[in-house]
């Protein structure tokens, strides 16, 4: 079987982002706030097949000394094909093409990715030099 599959730089809908984060099992926030966060996006790729969208990747940050890769997903029956690496090529290119030298370029690996990132440069923490990345999920009510 041959799939056609493009990889194209654009603006991600809201419609298209939802069914991907629920074809992984991922958290879906209010849509309000998705519309607001996917709007600042630095940089947005797809992976396109025929009119679907199997797979998507974007930027976030200030665009010249710290950026942040999030949302890097592929649909589960299209994983394993290479089309994830193909995402993340579109996204280090923009990167190069804009990131200071020392540029701060971060992400937050799910749980066994990690080897997939490291293929592109990143390593992890901590480290003997570097501590623990950190996180927390806001609750507007605590
Ligand atoms: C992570 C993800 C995007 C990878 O996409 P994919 O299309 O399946 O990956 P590819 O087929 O392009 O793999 C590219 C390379 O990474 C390797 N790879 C893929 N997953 C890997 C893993 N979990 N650990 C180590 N290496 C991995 C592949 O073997 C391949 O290596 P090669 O180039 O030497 O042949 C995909 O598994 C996914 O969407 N997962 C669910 C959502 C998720 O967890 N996203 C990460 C958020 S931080």
């Amino acid at each position: 079987m041959s799939i056609n599959i493009q990889i194209v730089e654009r603006k991600i809908e809201v419609g298209e982002y939802i069914d991907l984060r629920k074809a992984v099992g991922w958290k879906i926030l209010d849509i309000e706030y998705i519309e607001k966060g996917l709007s600042n996006s630095l940089f947005c790729v797809c992976a396109q097949m025929e009119n679907e969208v199997i797979g998507m990747a974007r930027v976030i940050g200030d665009g010249s000394i710290c950026f942040y890769i999030q949302d890097v997903i592929v649909k589960p029956q299209y994983q394993s094909l290479g089309v994830g690496k193909m995402l993340m090529e579109s996204v280090m290119s923009y990167i190069s093409k804009n990131a200071a030298e020392g540029a701060g370029i971060g992400l937050m690996s799910t749980k066994g990715k990690e080897g997939f990132y490291e293929k592109f440069g990143f390593w992890r923490r901590p480290n003997d030099n570097y501590g623990h990345g950190m996180v927390q999920y806001w609750e507007k009510e605590k």
